[in-house]
């Protein structure tokens, strides 16, 4: 028997009814369809509207989908982490209600935060139990409800982001499927960039800073895009590099879907055809935790058993890096 690896071993992914366009956002803010389409490459995005629901809503339907078309009795799973940025109650793990709510009794879960990298890290997460032999079937879901944090008279912000979710189901491989090397960064100078300024311990949530506006997410667009361009295509070469893989041997690039501009150069970094790289930016936005398994989700009957993936993620913190990963099932 081969060394266990951690494959991913079936996918599930939700996103909310409304649909949320250029032109209805072009009613909202002073922008247009032209600027979003040629700076992002956005054509929609979904916003979750139900009345009191928050991310574990749509965390838990991507589950289920999961579970149904995989057959998974959800008593199975050992572990359930949920990766978000935007939890439904602060202190109180999402996961742990989510895991409740899917009936993983037999599962112990918790939250992973690291922005718009928090889907690729908990990857790494979930790998390192199944390769440990810990534990057999890791639920991983990256679900973010950016709605509840955007605020729609901020054209620089409210343009960009979507809801989902989508989930992933890790188990042990001893065929050589699965996580094969990671490269994973990060760097606190970026703290200042893209962040929520209150309701933090820096500084709790007051009259003063609700009328300033400051539970929502600032972001210096310009600098965040310079820093996410060369790092998240440093990161994807790195990972080829150290693992002699050519273009050719890259069936596809798994990219987070911040900016269409940011894909396309890490694409041409890696020497990658555009029909190798998974994109739906133009549909969701950016879903921050989401992204990765959204495009699994989107993308799962075109992947063949043996397919090479190299996944690569840029976010808050700042956070990033990459992860080559061999696909071990046909659908
Ligand atoms: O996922 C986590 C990591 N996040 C990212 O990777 C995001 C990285 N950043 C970006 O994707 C881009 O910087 C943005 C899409 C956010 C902005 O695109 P940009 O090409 O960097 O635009 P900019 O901020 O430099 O703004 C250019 C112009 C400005 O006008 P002036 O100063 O040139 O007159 C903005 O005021 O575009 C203006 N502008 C808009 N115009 C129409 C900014 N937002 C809008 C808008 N509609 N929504």
């Amino acid at each position: 028997m081969g060394k266990i690896s951690a494959a991913i071993t079936a996918v599930g992914g939700y996103v909310p009814e409304f649909v949320l366009t250029n032109a209805i956002l072009e009613t909202m803010v002073d922008t247009n369809d032209e600027w979003i389409t040629t700076r992002t490459g956005i054509k929609e995005r979904r916003i979750l509207k139900k009345e009191g629901k928050g991310t574990s809503y749509m965390a838990i339907k991507a589950a289920e989908d999961l579970m149904r078309k995989r057959q998974l009795d959800a008593k199975e799973i050992d572990l359930v982490l949920v990766a978000t940025a935007t939890p439904d109650l602060m202190v109180a793990a999402t996961a742990a209600y989510v895991a409740s709510e899917i009936g993983a009794t037999n599962a112990f879960a918790y939250d992973l935060q690291a922005a718009c990298s928090s889907f690729l890290y908990g990857m790494s997460t979930a790998a390192s139990y199944i390769e440990s032999g810990r534990y057999k079937k890791v639920l991983l879901i990256g679900a973010d409800k950016m709605s509840s944090i955007l605020d729609y008279t901020d054209r620089t912000t409210c343009i960009i982001f979507g809801d989902g979710a989508g989930a992933a189901l890790f188990e042990p491989n001893d065929e050589g499927y699965g996580l094969k090397d990671e490269f994973l960064r990060s760097d606190g100078i970026g703290r200042q960039f893209l962040k929520i300024d209150a309701g933090g311990s820096i500084l709790p949530a007051s009259e003063e800073t609700v009328k300033n506006n400051m539970h929502y997410v600032y972001q210096d667009g310009k600098s965040v895009f310079k820093f996410a361009v060369s790092n998240m295509a440093d990161v994807a070469a790195k990972i080829m590099e150290r693992n002699s893989l050519s273009d050719k041997d890259v069936q596809w690039l798994v990219p987070h879907q911040a900016n269409k501009r940011i894909v396309d150069a890490t694409a041409r970094r890696m020497g990658l055809e555009s029909e190798k790289v998974m994109m739906n930016i133009q549909r969701y936005g950016n879903t921050t935790s989401a992204t990765l398994p959204l495009l699994l989700f989107d993308y799962e009957k075109q992947l063949k058993k043996g397919d090479n993936l190299v996944f690569a993620a840029f976010g808050g913190g700042f956070t990033w890096g990459s992860i080559y990963l061999k696909w071990a099932y046909n659908s």
